[in-house]
């Protein structure tokens, strides 16, 4: 080989490794030249602040944000008296409480599950899935044997103050989806951010009250529910599912942080863009929390009355999210 020839190709080689590299060279550098903010975790609803407190005990313990996420949205899955996510949420049209759950770590990695029935803490399963099988996502009966199998308990999930309203809502028998509003609430997704700087992420919720059997929404989906990009930074949804999954909601927030908006104008137009294509987006509420490595955060719904919650240096706060209209 001439030695022109070798230099040509040696520098076509460096030139399109510089290309392909060039953006996760920016972020990086751009990451590593900052200092990492502080320990901070943000959740969806006003169930977030309990949840918020049990994340913040590992966040201050100098733990992982992964095992903080997990360990937040434990709270509202135990509690009977949230109503919209793993024990004491409401059935499906069916009567089955059919659970949907996701998490993401700093590293990319990610497990979900979904339409999962009897198990009271859906993301610790999803956890399982993402650290003990080479998926991502475990559905209905087979999530539910793989959990067995990882030594989770089959537990009645249906209250009482659940299965009547169950009852009152089969008098009239109507499948018209709930929406979801300050009362009336869905979801807890979960960011967080440790002291390392390394952001997760947790999303889990019984879904839409009355649902279809079988009916899955945003919040096992990762990318729609829930995503995170070390990065960049994580995103998470509330509302109606089906409307955030069309836009791939949470994704869409965390590469609009990537291209340069703050979390907050990331947000919005994630919301701007249902409402450019969703005709109906005066019918349902969606509301998304964003995060980014600068530890800025973002909230913003279509309809009043999303509340977040926000954990920084140990003060918890429940915050009201601007909103479209
Ligand atoms: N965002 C929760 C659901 O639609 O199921």
């Amino acid at each position: 080989m001439t030695s022109n020839r070798r230099e040509f190709l040696l520098k076509g080689t460096l030139a399109s490794a510089a290309v392909l590299a060039a953006p996760s060279i920016i972020a990086q550098s751009v990451l590593s030249a900052q200092k990492a903010p502080g320990p901070m975790v943000l959740s969806t609803w006003d169930h977030g602040i309990a949840a918020n407190a049990a994340a913040w005990k590992v966040l201050v313990a100098n733990g992982r944000a992964l095992d903080a996420v997990e360990q937040g949205v434990m709270v509202p899955e135990a509690d009977p008296l949230v109503t919209s996510v793993g024990y004491g949420g409401m059935p499906d049209r069916d009567g089955y409480m059919s659970l949907d759950a996701c998490i993401m770590d700093e590293f990319g990695n990610a497990g979900s599950v979904a339409a999962l029935q009897e198990i009271m803490h859906p993301i610790s399963v999803a956890r399982k899935v993402m650290e003990k099988t080479p998926h991502v996502m475990l559905v209905g009966e087979g999530a539910q044997d793989f959990a067995l199998k990882q030594g989770f308990k089959k537990e009645n999930l249906l209250t009482e103050n659940a299965r009547k309203a169950w009852e009152e809502w089969k008098k009239a028998n109507q499948y018209t989806p709930v929406k979801f509003d300050r009362n009336n609430h869905d979801t807890i997704g979960m960011l967080a951010i440790d002291a390392k700087g390394n952001i997760s992420g947790a999303c889990t919720t019984s879904g839409m009250a009355w649902k279809l059997h079988g009916r899955v929404g945003d919040s096992p989906i990762i990318g729609a529910g829930l995503f995170v990009d070390n990065e960049v930074g994580g995103a998470c949804a509330t509302g109606k599912g089906e409307a955030v999954i069309r836009i791939a909601g949470s994704a869409i927030v965390v590469e609009l942080m990537r291209a340069g908006l703050t979390p907050q104008q990331a947000c919005e137009e994630a919301v701007k863009r249902i409402i450019r294509k969703q005709p109906d987006y005066k019918e349902f509420q969606v509301g998304f929390l964003a995060m980014n490595k600068r530890g800025e955060t973002g909230a913003y719904s279509l309809e009043a009355g999303f509340q977040y919650a926000l954990c920084i240096a140990g003060k918890n706060n429940l915050l009201d999210a601007p909103h479209h209209h």
